[in-house]
């Protein structure tokens, strides 16, 4: 193999900068063992993109992103940035590199580590062996619909306006997204909207059973509305293989599937294009966690996430099956040590710093390549 791929790290904000660099050290040393050369760049993506450049994203960075085979992103936000425009705030600068470079399909895996069982908040039957994976729709919904903004109405009231709105392609490509992984997982699609009150749910629903009828009968496919969806989450996780729906809904679930699985610094996440006529897809993997400022600066937070994002983009981006399995087993085998970063709580609570873990993982790795 001698490819060469050009990753733009963008670590971002709070703890994205410390976690970021344990992925930079397991990309380096997965790309010495393979033989594939990762081009590496960083910049600034949120807050630490305001403070260089006066804007959460700037053009440049931008241009490198669509020039870059995958985008591995940290985190973004923080109390100092909190009082500016909203247009300015560092959760922008995520928002527009969604959008610019069109990842509709946000990819979020909900996997218990076995080891990590008793740190669920739920009981161990019900999350042993979990494994879900939410597809939620990314640059579409009410985080981008038109009208939005906050009217003065004179006399001291005010009305603020978002929309939801979808339009027939923007449900089916992210419905054949979760239909395609189905097929070679589980098996199954749950779709998740509120159509009971909402049109844009009825259309959302007519949508997928039409792409289901089409294209995808061979999947079992099944209808639930998203608040009885949070309520099945807790009550019978297992019962989920992949959860189809919208972005605002998919941003509340998955974090409620993310603490099912124990902690929230678990868990990863990739951002997919649509397939282009290169055969290739823009892309862009990040932890679902934020930037938690509370623990940043502080070298305890979990570079798991992180590391299990850039285990995806071996996957989807470069189809190296192997490597990122291999990721994937290291991080459980450290787990299965009783190796734990602060935030998950367990009986053998060893607390690694963020370069530790990161040290242990990168051993694992080393030592089953
Ligand atoms: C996420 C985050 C973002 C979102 C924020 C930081 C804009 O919560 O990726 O889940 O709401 O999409
Ligand atoms: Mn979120």
């Amino acid at each position: 193999m001698s490819n060469s791929y050009k990753l733009l790290v963008l670590p971002g904000d709070g703890i994205g900068p410390e976690v970021m660099k344990e992925v930079i050290k397991v990309a380096k040393s997965i790309g010495e063992l393979s033989k594939v050369k990762f081009e590496i760049e960083e910049d600034d993506i949120g807050g630490s993109a305001y403070d260089r450049y006066g804007t959460p994203l700037s053009d440049e960075t931008l241009e490198k992103a669509k020039n870059s085979h995958a985008v591995l992103l940290g985190a973004v936000g923080g109390e100092k940035w909190d009082n500016l425009d909203f247009s300015l705030k560092p959760e922008q600068g995520l928002l527009r590199i969604r959008k610019e470079l069109d990842l509709f399909a946000n990819l979020r895996p909900a996997l218990c580590f076995e080891s990590m069982v008793d740190a669920s908040s739920l009981k161990p039957d019900l999350v042993s062996g979990l494994d879900i994976l939410i597809v939620r729709e990314l640059t579409g919904g009410i985080y981008f619909g038109e009208p939005r903004g906050i009217e003065d109405k004179g006399n001291g009231n005010r009305v603020g306006i978002n929309t939801q709105s979808y339009s027939t392609e923007e449900v089916r490509r992210v419905a054949r997204i979760a239909f395609e992984l189905a097929s070679k997982r589980g098996n199954r699609v749950t779709s998740c909207e509120k159509s009971n009150v909402m049109e844009s749910g009825i259309l959302w629903r007519e949508e997928v059973s039409h792409v289901h009828e089409n294209e995808y009968s061979n999947v079992e496919l099944s209808h639930m509305y998203a608040d009885n969806c949070a309520m099945q989450l807790v009550r019978n996780p297992k019962q989920f293989d992949v959860i189809v729906t919208d972005n605002l809904f998919g941003d509340i679930l998955s974090d409620e599937a993310a603490m099912l699985t124990g902690s929230l610094g678990m868990l990863p996440s990739a951002s997919l294009g649509a397939v282009d006529s290169n055969n290739f897809r823009k892309s862009l993997y990040e932890p679902v966690h934020g930037s938690a400022p509370d623990i940043a600066g502080k070298g305890i937070a979990n570079p798991i996430a992180s590391i299990l994002s850039f285990a995806m983009c071996l996957k989807y981006s470069f189809n190296m099956y192997k490597e990122s399995d291999l990721i994937n087993k290291a991080v459980n085998n450290v787990l299965a040590s009783g190796f734990k970063t602060a935030d998950l709580i367990g009986d053998d609570n060893k607390n690694l710093s963020t370069v530790e873990m990161g040290g242990q993982i990168l051993n694992q790795i080393k030592e089953d390549f």
